[in-house]
């Protein structure tokens, strides 16, 4: 018996086995999950999200392209999983975009409109974007989750505007849980402690960032990609049914100390 058996949902982020939803989705399948995913367009990006599903042992994936900035694409996608699948009981938003290069320390200051507007736009409202889409597919209930992390609420160097981002992404998941609540629909975030992705090399203090975990954090290390898709499975399932609007710290306890 699995913790998601029966379950179905659509997982948006894998970029490669190294992804944040690549460990997630790991999780998911192992406890019964059903898994749909999509992919940046593009037939590079295809092929390598491809490769990473057939790896976590979906074999012919669901996969569709999408640009999540992009409502047509949107609307597109859960098109499909309407026609597709039908219902859904979970939804994973675990993308992020800033230009990297205004993510160096020391740049905040003269950030241009356009880049802060895009990592909005990208990192927070696509994830109000897809739940507006995917409410009306979750008629017996669901569970939605986003990943954050630690700079939405400290100033982490060069996390610049992307710690703006993730703090909208955050007071978002308030806000939709507060929508969502009375049709049974949750809505939570994970923050996530720093991990070594595609996305987070592009964040110019990452390396300090990692060490000072390392050395300071209570459990003297940082995060494993497990340890996030093990709190998905809590927060996606009937474990947490009493659980909404909230941000759950899986950071080895980095985010409770002074120094
Ligand atoms: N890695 C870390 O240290 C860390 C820590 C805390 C939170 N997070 C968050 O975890 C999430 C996943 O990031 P990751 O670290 O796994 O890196 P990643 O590079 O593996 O994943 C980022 C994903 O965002 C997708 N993406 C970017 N722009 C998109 C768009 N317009 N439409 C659709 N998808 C788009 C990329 O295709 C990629 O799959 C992000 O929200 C990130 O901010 C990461």
């Amino acid at each position: 018996m699995g913790l998601m058996d029966g379950k179905k949902g659509l997982i948006v982020g894998i970029a490669n086995e190294r992804s944040y939803a690549y460990f997630i989705a790991e999780s998911l399948l192992r406890e019964g999950a059903q898994c749909l995913f999509t992919h940046l367009p593009g037939e590079k990006m295809e092929r390598r999200v491809r490769k990473a599903c057939e790896s976590l042992g979906a074999e012919d994936p669901w996969l569709r392209p999408l640009d999540a900035s992009s409502d047509e694409q949107l609307d597109a996608v859960f098109d499909a999983v309407k026609s597709d699948v039908g219902e859904l009981d979970f939804i994973v938003h675990s993308i992020a975009f800033a230009d990297k290069d205004w993510l160096k320390e020391g740049l905040f200051l003269s950030t241009p409109r356009e880049v802060f507007t895009q990592a909005c736009d990208i990192s927070a409202y696509t994830f109000a974007a897809m739940a507006d889409r995917a409410a009306p597919l979750m008629s017996e209930g669901g569970s939605m989750i986003a990943i954050s992390y630690y700079g939405a609420e400290k100033a982490a160097p060069g996390y610049n505007v992307m710690g703006v981002a993730k703090s909208a992404l955050e007071s978002t998941t308030r806000y939709l849980a507060s929508d969502l609540g009375p049709k049974n629909i949750r809505c939570n975030a994970i923050s996530g402690g720093p991990f070594r992705t595609m996305s987070a090399m592009a964040v110019g203090g990452f390396g300090q960032i990692m060490d000072v975990v390392a050395e300071r954090a209570p459990m003297r290390r940082n995060v494993e990609g497990r340890e996030v898709g093990d709190a998905a499975v809590f927060l996606l399932s009937d474990l947490s049914t009493g659980v909404t609007g909230q941000v759950l710290y899986v950071d080895c306890g980095f985010s409770s100390i002074v120094m």
